[in-house]
C-alpha cells in the first residue's frame, strides 16, 4: 500500500485521480480499506464547516491542521489554577483510596477493569466533556464522537525499562483520538511520552499485538519523533494509529488521564461520569458520553446520528 494512498484519508476533499488509484489498490489489497478510510475515518468538510459555526471556535481549523499533520497537537499549561488543582487532589486521593502498584511502579485507574474513579472527581469529569478538547476531537473527526474508553495512571520513577506500551507501538484500533491530560509536570528528561509525526496515516497491517511494535529504527524510519512534554495541565491529543510510546525512567512522577474518543467503534465500557456533571449534559453530550445512548432503539439511534450530524444547532 503506498504512503500516497494511506494519507489521502486525512484530505476531506481529494482529488479525482487520487480518489481512482485509492479505491483500484483498495480494491486490489484491502477490501476493508474501503470502509474504514473512505467511510467510517473519512472527515466530513461540511461537518467541519458547521461546527466552526455553531462553536464559534475559530482556533480549530488552525489546531486540528496540526493535529492531522503531525498526529498530535500539544496544548502547554491547557488547565491552570483551581481545575488543576481539584483534579491534582482527586487524583491524590484515588491513589491513597488505591494501595500498591505492580513491580514496574504502575498504578492505574478505570480502564477495562471496571472502576468508578472518574464518577468521583466532578473536575475531572468535566473535561470529557469540555466544550473546546470535544470540539476538536469531533472537527479532527469530521462527525459527531463518542467517549470510548477512560483510563489513568501514576507512574513511579524506576530504572529505564522498555516493556508493553513502554516501547514504540500502535494502538490496535485504528483511528482514534486521545485527550491525555498531565497533572505533573513533565520534562524531556521525564516519564514522557513520544510520537513519530505523521505516522498515524499509515495503514497498518497486523493481525496480533506483536505486528503493532517497532523497533528503534523502523520507528524512526517513518518520522522524527515529537516529545510530549509540558507543565502539569498540558493537553496531549493524539491519534492512537501512530507509532508512539512511553518512556520509564528515573524522573519525577507522572500523574495523567486520558479519554479516547471514536466515531462510535472501538467502545469499551465507561467508569461514568460525576452526578453533578451528568446533570448538566445537554442531549447531545449525553449522546456522546454514552448515557442512554445503547438502550435506545434503532430508528431514534438513527434521528440522533441525523440531528448531530447534519442539523447540529448549539455545541
Ligand atoms: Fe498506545
Amino acid at each position: 500500500m503506498s504512503e500516497r494512498l494511506v494519507m489521502m484519508n486525512q484530505r476531506a476533499r481529494p482529488t479525482f485521480k487520487w480518489w481512482v488509484q485509492d479505491v483500484v489498490d483498495a480494491v486490489l489489497h484491502y477490501p476493508s480499506y474501503l470502509v474504514e478510510r473512505h467511510i467510517y475515518e473519512r472527515p466530513s468538510a461540511r461537518y467541519r464547516k458547521m461546527l466552526i459555526r455553531v462553536t464559534g471556535f475559530d482556533k480549530l481549523a488552525a489546531d486540528c491542521e496540526i493535529l492531522s499533520r503531525d498526529g498530535v497537537l500539544i496544548l502547554p499549561g491547557y488547565f491552570t489554577g483551581e481545575p488543576l488543582q481539584q483534579m491534582q487532589q482527586d487524583y491524590n486521593r484515588w491513589c491513597e483510596l488505591k494501595s500498591g502498584s505492580d513491580r514496574y511502579g504502575f498504578k492505574d485507574f478505570d480502564g477495562g477493569k471496571q472502576e468508578s474513579y472518574l464518577a468521583t472527581s466532578y473536575s475531572m469529569s468535566k473535561v470529557a466533556v469540555g466544550p473546546y478538547l470535544t470540539a476538536l476531537v469531533s472537527y479532527y473527526w469530521g462527525k459527531p464522537i463518542r467517549l470510548a474508553y477512560c483510563h489513568g495512571y501514576r507512574l513511579d520513577p524506576i530504572e529505564p525499562q522498555e516493556y508493553r506500551a513502554f516501547r514504540w507501538h500502535h494502538d490496535l484500533k485504528r483511528k482514534q483520538v486521545r485527550v491525555m491530560v498531565l497533572l505533573t509536570d513533565t520534562p524531556v528528561e521525564g516519564q514522557r511520552m513520544d510520537y513519530i509525526a505523521g505516522s498515524h496515516r499509515v495503514w497498518h497491517r497486523f493481525t496480533n499485538h506483536r505486528q503493532c511494535r517497532f523497533t528503534e529504527e523502523e520507528a524512526r524510519s517513518y518520522g522524527s519523533p515529537i516529545h510530549c512534554v509540558g507543565p502539569a495541565g498540558t493537553v496531549v491529543l493524539f491519534d492512537a494509529n501512530g507509532i508512539h510510546r512511553g518512556n520509564r525512567n528515573l524522573g519525577s512522577r507522572r500523574d495523567q488521564y486520558t479519554f479516547n474518543y471514536t466515531a462510535g467503534r472501538a467502545l469499551f465500557p465507561l467508569p461514568g461520569l460525576h452526578p453533578e456533571v451528568v446533570k448538566q449534559l445537554t442531549d447531545r453530550q449525553r449522546r456522546m458520553v454514552r448515557i442512554d445512548d445503547d438502550s435506545r432503539n434503532l430508528w431514534t439511534r438513527f434521528r440522533h446520528w441525523i440531528t448531530d450530524r447534519y442539523f447540529l444547532r448549539l455545541w
